[in-house]
């Protein structure tokens, strides 16, 4: 099982909207995921809850359970979980420590702007301090290719010694749309270009090995019955995921 951390120092990079396009990815891929919301500004959780409000039970999303994140994580593992994606706060708090200490990689999120920039050196520190394989993405880049904003951040990136993702992540209006949906753009708009992109991305995280989970074990069928789900207020909760779910998912 792989346990991967989502981080980024800077606010509003896009490590809560990447956790979620991400997970989708993985249920394409016919793989059991989960996401644990290690943001007090629950945001992830809030977009789960939407979901399974809508019939949508997958990906099971849940907050840090009280006994611990690492505990937590074991008790996915135990269930046969492929992947765990951690969403954290944009600060240097204990829960970012916790979230790295538990994880198998780590991905910073950043925009190709000079500010979020500065920042990803200490996102990558904090990483490397734990020797956690780090991936970097450029997220919210301008759509138009012929602007040199994200050739540039590229470009600092690898002066920074930073494994950056080939494909950065246009910025469009769908992602907003989307999460107000309870969905990600792949499945609100099966042919846009947020879907093609988003493709990318994943193939790099399992070249990378990132998110290299193994071979495909027809896993499709064991996405359900996920549990431990815990709620919000920190309360146990049991969710229970249908069989039949998957099949809202965009193939
Ligand atoms: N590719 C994108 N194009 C356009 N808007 C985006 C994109 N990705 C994310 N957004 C929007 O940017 C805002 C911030 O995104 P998100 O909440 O994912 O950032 P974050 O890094 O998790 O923020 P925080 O630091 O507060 O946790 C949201 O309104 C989201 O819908
Ligand atoms: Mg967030």
């Amino acid at each position: 099982m792989l346990v991967v951390s989502v981080l980024a120092r800077k606010g509003g990079t896009g490590k809560s909207t990447a956790v979620r396009c991400l997970a989708v990815e993985a249920l394409k891929a016919g793989r059991r995921v989960v996401v644990i919301d290690a943001d007090p500004q629950p945001t992830c959780f809030r977009w789960g809850q939407r979901r399974a409000a809508a019939g949508i039970p997958v990906p099971l999303v849940v907050v840090p359970a009280p006994g611990g994140l690492a505990a937590q994580i074991e008790g996915f593992r135990a269930q046969g979980v492929d992947l765990i994606l951690v969403d954290t706060p944009p600060t240097a708090t204990p829960a970012v420590n916790a979230a790295l200490d538990s994880s198998t990689g780590a991905l910073v999120v950043t925009r190709p702007n000079p500010e979020d920039l500065e920042s990803v050196q200490e996102s990558l520190r904090v990483a490397s301090a734990q020797k956690r394989r780090t991936g970097v993405i450029l997220w919210q880049s301008p759509p138009d290719k012929r602007v040199r904003a994200v050739a540039l951040a590229r470009e600092a990136l690898v002066a920074m010694g930073a494994d950056v993702c080939p494909t950065a992540v246009s910025a469009s209006i769908s992602y907003p749309y989307a999460y107000a949906e309870g969905l990600t753009p792949q499945e609100r708009e099966p042919e846009g270009r947020a879907r093609a992109e988003l493709a990318e991305v994943w193939g790099w995280l399992q070249r990378s090995g990132i998110m290299a989970i193994g071979p495909y074990d027809g896993g499709a069928s064991k996405v359900p019955d996920q549990d431990a789900g815990t709620q919000a207020d920190g309360t146990a909760k049991r969710v229970r995921a249908k069989t039949s779910s998957r099949k809202e998912l965009v193939a």
